[in-house]
């Protein structure tokens, strides 16, 4: 395949098998026409951006029944808050402010500029989210964005001071129309500020579950830098954040309008000694996914074995990649619970594992719980001491304590 940033030949390093879509929770009527493809990981040794070979449709993933709602999680809310907080303060000063999101789901984030009074505007391809983000006062348009988009935008609104994305930039194929999107949407000291999933933090957690059709990409400082370098923006500044199991927000401008912060290079020549530009890095990878499926089918054989249940805690999209990459079905899991109604009563995307509401884990309590929600480990232990308490075990797919 050819690297979807600079076109050079690359090899995809592993498969994880066949795969549904991650967030493709379905009814039994429905197995029949599920969607499967090969979920394969590749690395490109020319421009350093981690990828997957194959994205369904993005159709197929983001569109009036999405799954996906931001505020299900009350940490997610504080941080988007911050997030907001942080850019307000750091990134946007003067008169006439106006700010585009790319990806603003419910409206989590932008409705902190709304409360200001700043002008905004969500641009969010699935309508279900979209509705609700209106009724928080977002000005929201159902679009897709890329290049055409910021086009519309720039004559509907006018140039941008700030463009932020967060968890979306690595779901967008065609990330070189964004960036030319980005270019035309940016006044001249205009930011570009956004954050996903790290792929340092990957590497060293051996968090796999991060790669799943939505995450066509993972990012590195490194990979960022060069997918926006040829639309004229450089890295000026790099924040780790604790979100999503590990991520990194960045903020690029037009080169030569901001100063670079000394993060930059510090972050830069760490990814360097972990050797994120390496092939071998990949290699290694690798091997860690597959001792890490063999431990978890080791596990979770054993508790069937012990006659012990086990219940998933959270249908997260990363629970798809784990359960089908390991093949785990109902057979070792009896359900998993979820607080989002709309995935409830549905079956996990390919192992058709039933997903059940909150109440029937709180109800009737399993031996263990298989943390699939890890990323929100803090808040979910700090409401669950009496499972613990009753003596209900926690299991992750992580071998690596968090
Ligand atoms: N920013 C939110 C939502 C992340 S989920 C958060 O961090 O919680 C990703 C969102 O991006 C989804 O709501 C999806 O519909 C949207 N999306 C996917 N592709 C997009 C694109 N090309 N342009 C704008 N939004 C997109
Ligand atoms: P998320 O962290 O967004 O993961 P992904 O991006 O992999 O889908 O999703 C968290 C899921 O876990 C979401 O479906 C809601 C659910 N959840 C609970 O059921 N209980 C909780 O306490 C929390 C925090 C999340």
């Amino acid at each position: 395949m050819k690297c979807r940033i600079c076109h050079t030949e690359i090899q995809s390093f592993m498969s994880f098998g066949k795969m549904p879509i991650a967030n493709g929770f379905l009814n039994e009527d429905e197995y029949e026409n599920e969607y499967f493809f090969e979920l394969k990981p590749a690395f490109c040794k020319e421009c350093f951006t981690f990828q997957i070979e194959e994205q369904p449709d993005p159709e197929q993933m983001f569109h009036e029944n999405y799954a996906f709602f931001s505020r299900t999680s009350r940490f997610m809310q504080q941080h988007f808050k911050a997030y907001a907080d942080w850019v307000r303060k750091h990134h946007l000063q003067g008169d006439d402010l106006f700010v585009v999101e790319i990806g603003s789901n419910d409206g989590i984030m932008l409705e902190h500029f709304a409360n200001h009074g700043i002008r905004h505007l969500g641009v969010e391809p699935s309508a279900n989210v979209a509705k609700e983000a209106r009724k928080h006062g977002v000005n929201t348009m159902v679009r897709f964005f890329g290049s055409e988009t910021a086009d519309e935008i720039v004559a509907e609104y006018g140039q941008a001071n700030a463009l932020l994305a967060a968890n979306v930039m690595c779901h967008i194929p065609d990330l070189n129309g964004i960036a030319k999107g980005a270019e035309h949407l940016l006044k001249k000291d205009g930011v570009l500020i956004f954050e996903d999933p790290y792929l340092g933090s990957m590497i060293e957690k051996v968090s796999y579950d991060q790669i799943y059709d939505e995450h066509v990409f993972i990012f590195s400082a490194l990979s960022v830098a060069n997918i926006f370098a040829p639309y004229g923006f450089e890295l000026i500044d790099l924040l780790p954040q604790k979100t999503h199991g590990g991520s990194m927000r960045y903020v690029l401008s037009r080169r030569g309008e901001r100063s670079i912060s000394s993060a930059v290079l510090k972050i830069v020549a760490a990814e360097k000694k972990a050797g994120l530009e390496l092939p071998k890095t990949y290699e290694r990878f690798r091997e860690n996914c597959a001792a890490s499926k063999e431990r978890l089918v080791r596990l979770l054989t054993k508790e069937k074995e012990a006659g012990r249940r086990v219940v998933g805690y959270g249908a997260t999209s990363k629970s798809t990649t784990i359960l089908n990459y390991c093949d785990i079905g109902p057979e070792l899991i009896e359900f998993i619970s979820d607080t989002t109604p709309i995935k409830q009563g549905k079956y996990s995307p390919g192992m058709h594992i039933p997903v059940k509401s909150y109440a029937a884990f709180m109800e009737d309590y399993p031996d263990t719980a298989l943390l699939f929600a890890w990323n929100h480990q803090k808040e979910i232990m700090e409401k669950e001491d009496a499972f613990g308490a009753q003596g209900g075990q926690w299991m992750m797919h992580l071998s690596k304590k968090l």
